[in-house]
């Protein structure tokens, strides 16, 4: 199967981009170890980033149309703004697991709501780069 992994806004400066929160890896190389880990566990990825939210929604069906294992997301600041998002992860079928590098329950108040995580059927996070490695492997288990 294939297991979607869609990065929202902002997430394409990882490794300079405020390094301290995010950590120094790279979205080159969080997508180079899932495809190792992917290699695995017998799945395929499709990686993909955007700096815009209709383009987030568009891959989403385009995972169900695809007929998707799972779906990685991790929507940056649209998790904690975006009806969209939510209302086309109650759309598609394709079980998706919310993912961020930061634990943002742990951070500003106003990213402490997410509309993602409303629709979605498992959240990893505070894990640094390693929570897009344990949310491939719940995706596995799926
Ligand atoms: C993030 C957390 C969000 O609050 C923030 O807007 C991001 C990254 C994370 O991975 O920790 O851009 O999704």
């Amino acid at each position: 199967g294939t297991v979607f992994v869609l990065n929202g806004p902002n997430l394409n400066l990882l490794g300079t981009r405020e390094p301290e929160i995010y950590g120094s890896d790279t979205l080159a190389d969080i997508e180079r170890a899932l495809h190792e880990q992917a290699g695995t566990l017998g799945l395929d990825i499709s990686f993909h980033q955007t700096n815009h939210e209709g383009q987030l929604v568009d891959w989403l069906h385009e995972a169900s149309r695809q007929g998707a294992k799972a779906v990685l997301l991790n929507a940056a600041a649209y998790t904690h703004t975006s009806i969209a998002l939510l209302d086309a992860i109650k759309a598609i079928e394709v079980p998706v697991i919310e993912v961020h590098l930061s634990d943002p329950t742990k951070r500003e108040e106003f990213r402490h709501v997410s509309y993602v995580g409303m629709g979605a059927a498992d959240c990893v996070q505070g894990l640094g780069a390693r929570s897009y490695s344990v949310a491939l492997e719940k995706a596995a288990a799926l």
